[in-house]
């Protein structure tokens, strides 16, 4: 039986917590930078697409198992399906989250010691140089940026280990509604700059020549990245949910959320882009190269800058919280008294599998597997082959292991909503998602 202590204490607090899991890097990192990249306003519409049909409907999947069985994935599956191998989703969802968070926790340490740097206003001296350069040399310095990575941990460890109700849901609670305030004072910044309605243009004028399939389906994986699909969190954090909660309003609030942040996103960054005459297509180092030199331009440019890195941290912690929590919950959501030894077990574990992938912008830079380093091998295993998958098990395994009937009433539960709207989630759930994310797959294999 879950105790009381073991749930979330308000609807509020988990919206919160989940929204917190969605958004980070996906949002305010990967999608200025592929946005940049991939021509603009119709990369972003598109996006916008996927997430409000696709992502949602698989949010509200991963939310019916979650909720429907009170238990942490691997035990979830195994209730709905048993005696069958479907529990091997929620094996693939924890091996999957330990990756991401291995790599995960090396941006946050790079966000880290850039936080540190900007305070002490040398990020945004004109002395700084080329940011290029800087941030070749911030990332390839071991021990600042290693002791960085486990400076992030260890936070994501002592909040996870604190629990849903005094940890997670606490700290979140905290860090997002802060977040959302550093963004807007940024946003205003970004939009009162002279020539700020050029960068306006390029984020939110749809230009369709640039769209290619490439564009389409790498926006598809941003739509389940950017709303942490396929691994399984989403049903994590909903079996602590309780029973009265509506859970169509919830996945509402945290998709509407999750768009809202990446409209302020691109809205904080490319009008500054445009206004300094910087390149909007620079790729990954986007945020750590572009933007201090568009904040050295600035009065005030350095507290601007942390103000932003900050808001960048607690968008990444809040991410982590979510991807150790799954861990922590296989062994410890029945069990209480195991939470503290598995936070830490299972944080340190973590840690030293990001070794690679943080040696790998220096000593390791060498040691290429299909001519890239490690780091990016991750990256590439997660977000376009073991994310994808997982998605597309969820979607299949929804509609045929539950019952339609006990999906209407685990989703439909105080609302008002009607068997219309029922219906065509199910035949997005069924049909759609499941093409959607074959198509996006197969384009990743390279099949055509
Ligand atoms: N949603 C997070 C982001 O956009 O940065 C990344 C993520 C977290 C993906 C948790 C998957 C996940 F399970």
């Amino acid at each position: 039986m879950s105790q009381p202590n073991d749930q979330w204490k308000t609807k509020i607090g988990f919206i919160l917590a989940a929204a917190g899991s969605a958004i980070g890097l996906g949002a305010v990192w990967k999608l200025p930078y592929v946005t940049g990249m991939s021509g603009g306003g119709a990369f972003f519409l598109i996006f916008l697409l996927f997430t409000l049909i696709l992502g949602t409907s698989l949010l509200l999947a991963e939310f019916a198992i979650g909720r429907k069985t009170q238990k942490p994935p691997i035990q979830a599956y195994k209730e709905l399906a048993p005696n069958s191998a479907w529990h091997w989703i929620g094996i693939l969802g924890i091996i999957s989250s330990c990756l991401i968070l291995s790599f995960y926790a090396v941006v946050g340490g790079w966000i880290i010691t850039y936080f540190f740097r900007s305070l002490s206003g040398s990020l945004t001296d004109p002395a700084a140089g080329d940011y290029e350069v800087l941030f070749g040399s911030v990332i390839s310095n071991h021990w600042e940026v290693g002791i960085a990575h486990f400076v992030f941990i260890i936070i994501t460890i002592l909040v996870v280990q604190g629990g849903i109700q005094k940890g997670i849901e606490r700290v979140s609670g905290i860090m997002m509604p802060a977040l959302f305030i550093i963004f807007v004072v940024l946003v205003i910044r970004s939009l009162t700059l002279d020539g700020a309605m050029e960068g306006v243009a390029f984020f939110l004028q749809p230009d369709f020549s640039k769209v290619g399939g490439d564009t389409i389906l790498f926006a598809l994986g941003q739509a389940f990245f950017s709303l942490s699909l396929g691994v399984s969190i989403m049903v994590t954090y909903s079996s602590y949910l309780n029973k009265q909660e509506n859970l169509v309003r919830s996945a509402s609030s945290i998709v509407g959320l999750s768009i809202l942040i990446a409209l302020l996103s691109g809205l904080a960054i490319f009008p500054g882009v445009f206004a300094f005459d910087l390149e909007p297509n620079e790729g990954p180092s986007l945020i750590f190269t572009v933007l201090p030199a568009v904040f050295s331009e600035m009065a005030f440019g350095s507290v601007f800058l942390s103000l932003f890195l900050l808001l960048l941290l607690f968008a990444t912690l809040t991410s982590a919280f979510s991807l150790l929590e799954i861990v922590v919950s296989t062994v410890a959501k029945n069990h209480p008294q195991r939470r503290k030894a598995a936070a830490w077990i299972g944080g340190l574990g973590i840690f030293l599998l990001g070794i690679p992938s943080n040696l790998s912008y220096g000593l390791l830079s060498d040691w290429l597997v299909f001519g890239n380093i490690f780091f990016d091998n991750v990256d590439y295993l997660v977000s376009n082959i073991l994310l994808p998958l997982g998605a597309l098990l969820i979607a299949i395994f929804v509609p045929l292991k539950i019952k339609r009937e006990d999906l209407k009433e685990e989703l439909l539960r105080g609302s008002q909503l009607n068997h219309g709207f029922f219906n065509v989630w199910f035949i997005t759930i069924r049909y759609i998602t499941p093409i959607a994310i074959i198509f996006a797959f197969l384009d990743v294999l390279g099949v055509w």
